[in-house]
């Protein structure tokens, strides 16, 4: 497999500082091409949309522009469901509060033990308002596995939400989604998919995970802190957040509170050419032409991303594994290339700190995934380290982050 991994790192000015980056999983750099895009939108001069001067309409092919990069990255349906917000947990709590306008008490919702609070929080307090009962999806141990049963045992009729993740920020699991998503549309439930964690690493298809919404952050894939909720604009009709008398309410402009980053999305469009070009950029096999359009071309790419991060995945679990003074939390089938380990006799804070003597960025802590960290009995004694790959992770960042915990045994 060919990922010449030199020529994706020379377009990340901030990699130059010669730092192992292996916190991807909680923000990503940026590339030249997507700083490019935002300051020349802000030199170009822009203005509040929707006005009748050029400026205001650089402002709306900006937004535009962003949103048909959303339809191809992720095979959205339609740029009227891209709904652009400042995070994935803004975005769901305007969701939750939208959706859980429609429950009436007796009603159930599904959430997981598994994912990012920001897929659980939001749906557990509007269920606590809307007198709607919470059915917690519990992943196996130690394995960290949620099978779909796990999820579909907690179905019924009076299902109308199971929010589930494409993949876990900690563990990296990657539940089967279809599979869930199917048994909750027998059911009659919607399904909302946390994919701020998959879409940096894996090709996504909305429509083949049979999600009705889908998240996703841009600053987990190279792009600015933005983030974006899709589905299908009829759908989108059906649900209405808290907003504005004098806001809009068509849609996705009812889930965009206030003026938007216009800059920003600009950065955003880009950020999705970045993604679209990295396969044909690294010289992966099996890449179409600079020609073929765009959601090919993303589709592609991203294989090559996934093979490229599994196999330095192997290679970072590998040199864990050979440690005797390190635990991992997790090994699942189908894992995104990021992991989560304790080092015996030390804090996770002690780790991280140690890592940033040799340079290397590491997490510690819980990292949102709160009550995973509960169920592994983790969370008050400082939970876990936690490396993740990105499109620009190198050998020999995993090499420096093996030979920095190597230190600690
Ligand atoms: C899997 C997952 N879901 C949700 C979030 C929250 O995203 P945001 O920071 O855009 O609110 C994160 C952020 O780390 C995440 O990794």
């Amino acid at each position: 497999m060919t990922y010449d991994v030199a020529k994706v790192r020379a377009l990340y000015p901030a990699l130059a500082d010669g730092w192992a980056y292996l916190d991807g999983a909680a923000g990503t750099q940026v590339p030249r091409s997507v700083i490019d895009a935002e300051s020349a939108t802000y030199a170009a001069g822009i203005g509040n949309h929707g006005a009748y001067f050029a400026a205001s309409k650089r402002s709306d092919a900006a937004s535009r522009a962003a949103r048909e990069g959303i339809v191809d990255l992720v095979g959205a349906p339609a740029v009227e469901g891209v709904a652009l917000g400042p995070s994935m947990t803004a975005l769901t709590y305007r969701f939750a509060d939208g959706l859980s306008k429609t429950w009436k008490p007796g009603d159930e919702i599904v959430v997981t033990r598994l994912d990012h609070d920001a897929n659980v929080r939001p749906w557990v307090q509007a269920a606590e308002r809307a007198g709607v009962t919470v059915r917690w999806a519990v992943p196996t141990l130690p394995d960290v596995e949620l099978p779909v049963e796990a999820v579909t045992e907690h179905l019924s009729e009076r299902t109308r939400l199971v929010a589930v993740t494409a993949a876990s920020n900690v563990i990296g699991t990657r539940p089967d989604v279809r599979a869930i998503a199917d048994a909750a549309h027998a059911a009659g439930a919607l399904v909302y998919v946390d994919g701020v964690h998959a879409t940096p690493h894996v090709p996504v298809d909305v429509a083949a995970l049979g999600a009705d919404f889908y998240a996703t952050s841009a600053y987990k894939w190279s792009g600015p802190h933005l983030a974006t909720v899709v589905g299908e604009p009829a759908l989108l009709e059906t649900v209405m957040p808290d907003k504005l008398a004098s806001s809009s309410t068509d849609v996705p402009d009812r889930f965009e509170y206030g003026t938007s980053p216009f800059a920003q999305h600009a950065g955003m469009a880009a950020a999705v050419d970045h993604v679209a070009g990295l396969g044909a950029l690294a010289g992966a096999g099996g890449q179409p032409g600079p020609d073929a359009p765009r959601r090919e071309r993303i589709l592609a790419s991203m294989a090559a991303v996934e093979a490229y991060e599994q196999a330095l995945l192997a290679r970072m679990i590998a040199g864990l594994a050979a440690m005797d003074h390190v635990e991992r939390f997790g090994s699942p089938a189908l894992q995104a290339p990021t992991i989560w380990f304790r080092v015996r006799g030390l804090t996770p804070d002690q780790v991280a700190e140690h890592c940033a003597k040799a340079e290397v960025n590491v997490w510690s802590g819980h990292n949102y995934a709160w009550e995973l960290a509960g169920l592994l009995g983790i969370r008050d004694s400082g939970s876990a380290v936690r490396a993740s790959l990105s499109v620009y992770s190198s050998d020999e960042d995993v090499d420096r982050l093996l030979e920095a915990v190597a230190a600690l045994g």
